[in-house]
Parts: C-alpha cells; sequence; structure tokens
C-alpha cells in the first residue's frame, strides 16, 4: 500500500527535466518532490538504449527501494522511449508517467500542417517515436531532426548562465540550433511552411528564447511540461494517492545528482527558485 504522503519521483539525464518539475510544483502544490539528475551518465540521447535502459531501471529502483516514492515521472524523453515499458514490466502497481514529443498536439493546432520536430537521436530512432509519427502522418506532414550535442550544450550553458544569471544562450547554442532548424525547412505561417515545432527534449525548454528567436514570429514552440504534469494529477487522483492539503512541511523538493552538485544547484536556484538547502550528490 502506497502512502499519499510520499514523495513523487522524478528523473532525467541531468538539468532539463527541472522544465518537468516547474510545470509539477504548479500543479501539485501539495506534493514533496525528489528529483535525480543522472548528469553524471549524460548525455543519454547518443548513448544508445540498452545504456539508456539500465541507467533507467537502476534509477527506477534507488527511486522506489530507497526513496520510497509513490510515484514516478520519467521527465526525460530519451529514457521514456528506452525504458518505460520495462520499468512498467518491473512495477506493475507503480503510478508511472513519461513524457513524449507533443505530436499529437502539434499536429492538431498547425495551420499549415507541416510540423518541425527536433529531439535527440535516441528518441527520434526509438520505435516508440516511429510509431507515434505514423499514426499523424496522414493528417499532417512532420519534418524531423536528431540533435546530437544539443542537451549537451545547454546542460553545461544553463548551469554557467545560471551562475552568470543569466539565460541558456550561447554561440554555441545557438550556433547548434541555428544548423538544426535550418536542417528542418523554412519556418512561417504560409501555406508549405513549418508554424509549429516541437521540443521533443525536456533540455531544449532552456533554449526556448533562441529557438523562438530563430524560428520567427507566428511560430509556435510545443513542449510537454504541463499535459505530464496534468496527467500526473489525473492518475494520482484516480489512485487517492494525492497528498493531503498543507501536509507539507519544510522543503518540497529533494535534489539529487549523479553529477555535478554546484551545475544542479545552480540551475535549479535560478531556473525554479528552488533553494538548494536540500541538494545533495548521490552514486547510483
Ligand atoms: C540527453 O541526455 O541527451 C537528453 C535526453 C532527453 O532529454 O531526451
Amino acid at each position: 500500500v502506497r502512502d499519499p504522503r510520499a514523495p513523487i519521483g522524478v528523473f532525467d539525464s541531468g538539468v532539463g527535466g527541472l522544465s518537468v518539475l516547474q510545470a509539477l510544483q504548479a500543479e501539485l502544490p501539495d506534493e514533496r518532490f525528489v528529483y535525480l539528475a543522472d548528469s553524471g551518465h549524460a548525455p543519454y540521447g547518443e548513448r544508445g538504449d540498452a545504456y539508456v535502459s539500465l541507467r533507467s531501471h537502476t534509477i527506477a529502483d534507488f527511486l522506489v527501494q530507497a526513496r520510497g516514492v509513490k510515484a514516478l515521472v520519467v521527465a526525460c524523453n530519451t529514457a521514456t522511449a528506452a525504458a518505460i515499458h520495462e520499468i512498467r514490466s518491473v512495477y506493475p502497481d507503480l503510478p508511472l508517467v513519461g513524457i513524449e514529443p507533443a505530436l499529437k498536439p502539434a499536429s492538431r493546432e498547425s495551420r499549415t500542417g507541416r510540423v518541425g520536430v527536433i529531439a535527440t537521436r535516441g528518441t527520434v530512432s526509438s520505435q516508440k517515436f516511429q510509431a507515434l509519427l505514423q499514426s499523424l502522418q496522414h493528417q499532417t506532414q512532420f519534418a524531423v531532426q536528431a540533435c546530437d550535442g544539443l542537451a549537451h550544450a545547454i546542460e553545461r550553458e544553463a548551469a554557467v548562465s545560471a551562475v552568470a544569471g543569466g539565460d541558456a544562450e550561447s554561440p554555441a547554442v545557438e550556433a547548434l540550433c541555428a544548423r538544426y532548424l535550418g536542417a528542418l525547412g523554412s519556418f512561417g505561417e504560409e501555406p508549405g511552411e513549418i508554424d509549429t515545432l516541437v521540443l521533443g527534449c525536456t533540455h531544449y525548454v532552456f533554449a526556448r528564447r533562441i529557438l523562438s528567436r530563430l524560428a520567427g514570429p507566428g511560430v509556435r514552440l510545443m513542449d510537454t511540461g504541463q499535459p505530464v504534469a496534468r496527467q500526473t494529477r489525473r492518475l494520482l487522483s484516480s489512485l487517492d494517492l494525492l497528498a493531503p492539503p498543507s501536509a507539507l512541511h519544510g522543503e518540497s523538493v529533494q535534489l539529487l545528482t549523479t553529477g555535478c552538485l554546484d551545475d544542479l544547484q545552480n540551475v535549479a536556484r535560478h531556473w525554479l527558485g528552488l533553494s538548494a538547502s536540500s541538494c545533495q550528490s548521490i552514486a547510483v
């Protein structure tokens, strides 16, 4: 029997999932969260399924067994694609929420019928993504680009810029974004142009301003933080596992990292206003 007062586990290969954590906190203000950034083993997007699957299992085991989480949110597109089915089979009773690129809402909302998708190589080459793409291809034309190096560059830049009090914008991130958006085709609101861009990796949310500027006015950017947060609420509610109101005392978020503690603390503080007092470096 799970305890509604137990925390919700959230993990990602690094800081990208903090954008999902932010949406979760807004949707579920009475909940406690344990966020694990697997930065010591990132980037997931270019490591291959077997590696990402092994890491995801190890982290799920740790969060369930050592931290007693009542639910798990896989706040990483690459890890969801590689491992969500298997995590579900190991923990059939654990409320589990994954994340997938917002192709469906993008397809619904695009007026030109052309949608651009950027994600990691791991995500775009996964069966899960390909099946989703195929299910929507009759109504929308998708241009898909695997963005090698982008999540990693953003992760690094997010940490540096957090210290400097700025945005995750650097010539390196901008050059990569320009190259990958350029490869997708032309953006705009005219027929034949891409009017909707799906951010298929949680890290890319930190480069939103650059991406939006490069794509140009009128192009809609779609990420998945809010829908995932709403889905988490629905799932917990259906299982009677929502935390009782005002059960929260002290810190509501505990941050864990397998990588650099300062980087995670700085990004969490600068981008999400999270206090660093409950940030811990771990080896799993
Ligand atoms: C990465 O570590 O390559 C990013 C993975 C992801 O968010 O999909």
